[in-house]
């Protein structure tokens, strides 16, 4: 994303043992108006340029874009795959931050989906061709032929979800069925929470919760991590984990 000059100043709110998400901040904009906002309001946050970028990657120094880009590439290199032949569905895109960095690894991203037209709005105003297709998911059977076709016509293989499983998020169910479109041999890369992938009862039960009715995925690579600091103190563990659905 090009730096951006920022009409705004951000004031994050520190009270301690504030849950992920519903952390606040306030926005003050040059013409005096404000807008108090909750980390996970993005339908609020990505309509504003740069705003997600600086509370979530800069102030809250979130890894979970570098992590999952990272790890997708040593899963890909291990393979002796070229990134170039791998064609990426970013689920849960938002404003694009993950297909950029995957971008800039050499992945190809042709297509990203998210809940919100803010989320797309964002992307094509922030990276514009970044993605050749942006589906709008909202969890409709419409939609759902929307990735459908999206996936077939630009042969994906891969698919990434970087902080946008769980409650208030995609439902596992959404994902699985997603991933159920992709052929064998393609790529998964996640991050969810730590607490959330043992919930799930570890990465390989959690891989085959994702797998459906298909064979199971394989877990080639699981690894836990700071996901990003609280606004009121303290940081939040994920997992990311690789995985690739088995060929034949
Ligand atoms: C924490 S943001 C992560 C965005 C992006 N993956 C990143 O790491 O920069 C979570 C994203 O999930 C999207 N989301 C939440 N619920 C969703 C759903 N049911 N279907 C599709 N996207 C959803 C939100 O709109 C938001 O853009």
């Amino acid at each position: 994303m090009p730096q951006t000059q920022t009409d705004y100043v951000i004031e994050l709110d520190p009270r301690p043992g504030v849950a992920q998400g519903e952390e606040r901040f306030v926005v003050r904009h040059d013409d005096g108006t404000e807008q108090q906002i909750r980390v996970k309001d993005y339908e609020l946050i990505y309509p504003i340029p740069g705003l997600y970028e600086e509370v979530v990657q800069r102030r809250l120094e979130c890894s979970s874009p570098q992590i999952i880009v990272e790890r997708l590439a040593d899963a890909v290199a291990a393979a002796d795959q070229d990134p170039a032949d791998v064609r990426v569905l970013d689920v849960g895109a938002g404003n694009g931050v993950i297909g950029e960095g995957l971008r800039d690894a050499g992945f190809r991203v042709p297509v990203g989906s998210d809940a919100l037209v803010e989320a797309r709005d964002a992307a094509e105003r922030d990276r514009p061709g970044l993605y050749a297709e942006y589906v709008i998911d909202d969890g409709t059977p419409d939609a759902f032929g929307a990735i459908e076709g999206a996936v077939r016509r630009h042969e994906l293989n891969a698919l990434t979800c970087a902080s946008a499983l769980g409650p208030g998020h995609i439902p596992i169910e959404r994902l699985v069925a997603v991933w159920g479109l992709l052929p064998a041999g393609s790529l998964i890369a996640l991050t969810a929470s730590t607490a959330l992938v043992a919930d799930w009862g570890g990465p390989q039960i959690a891989l085959n919760a994702v797998s459906g009715d298909d064979a199971p995925t394989e877990v080639v690579h699981h690894e836990q991590f700071r996901h990003r600091l609280l606004v009121g103190g303290g940081s939040v563990d994920y997992d990311v984990i690789v995985g690739r659905k088995p060929i034949g």
